[in-house]
């Protein structure tokens, strides 16, 4: 039996709870972020060891931006420096990274750091992780659609090539964290046929162990894409 009998290429994750985490512990939210941050870096590898061709995590919404500007600035220094320490890491692992959503609007320093981040991980070849950055589907869907009427006709076709995931695999398996049952404007277009799995777990505390369990229960799902 090989890694990737469970049969799924590309998994997505809502990485909800870090803030009650903290609480829970009566530390500041930002302790909640760093210890997400450990998680992603597990979560990472794992899906390397698991057969994963591809993760997608959300990681700031385009909605986040409501939060006290010291949580922002927090996530984003947050961002910078996970980009920077794991840049060896990713290459080590063959993982190359791509950022979905309108990252391009952030600030000057953070879009020169992952346009690095990018260019330095284009010829890894095991897993693709897509971090979700500034991301909002409603966004992407519009840029996408914008694109393809620029490009001539809408049609499913034409729109689905111009979202941010053109590249990727299939969504397989959306898993959200921390008891939330809501997609919160992820990867809306992308979840049509994808199987959803939601556990109570707070992120800092899913282990590869939690990503196994999902993954087993996928490969026991039924996907009929609505035929029998
Ligand atoms: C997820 O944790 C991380 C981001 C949204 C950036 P939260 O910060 O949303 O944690 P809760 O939902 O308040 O517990
Ligand atoms: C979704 O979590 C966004 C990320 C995990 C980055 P939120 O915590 O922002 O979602 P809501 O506000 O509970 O819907
Ligand atoms: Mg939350």
């Amino acid at each position: 039996m090989t890694v990737s009998d469970h049969g799924a290429r590309h998994v997505a994750i809502i990485m909800d709870g870090n803030g009650r985490w903290a609480k829970k512990r009566l530390l500041p939210r930002v302790a909640g972020h760093k210890a997400g941050v450990e998680a992603v870096r597990t979560i990472v590898r794992a899906a390397g060891d698991l057969g994963l061709e591809a993760m997608t995590l959300y990681a700031f919404s385009s909605e986040n931006w409501k939060r006290p500007e010291e949580e922002v600035n927090d996530l984003m220094g947050l961002m910078k420096r996970f980009i920077l320490s794991d840049l060896d890491e990713f290459a080590a692992n063959d993982v190359k990274l791509k950022v979905i959503g309108d990252w391009r609007a952030l600030a000057p320093d953070v879009v020169a750091l992952i346009d690095n981040a990018l260019d330095r991980t284009s010829g890894n070849k095991r897993t693709t992780l897509a971090v979700a950055l500034n991301y909002g589907a409603q966004d992407e869907l519009v840029r996408a659609a914008k694109a393809a009427a620029a490009q001539g006709e809408i049609t499913a076709e034409t729109i689905e090539a111009n979202l941010d995931t053109a590249d990727m695999p299939p969504l397989d398996l959306l898993i959200r964290t921390s008891g939330e049952v809501r997609l919160s404007n992820f990867l809306l277009w992308q979840s049509a046929y994808a199987e959803l799995y939601f556990t109570d777990k707070l992120w800092p505390d899913f282990t590869p162990a939690d990503l196994k369990a999902a993954l087993d229960q996928f490969a026991r799902r039924d996907r009929r894409y609505g035929g029998l």
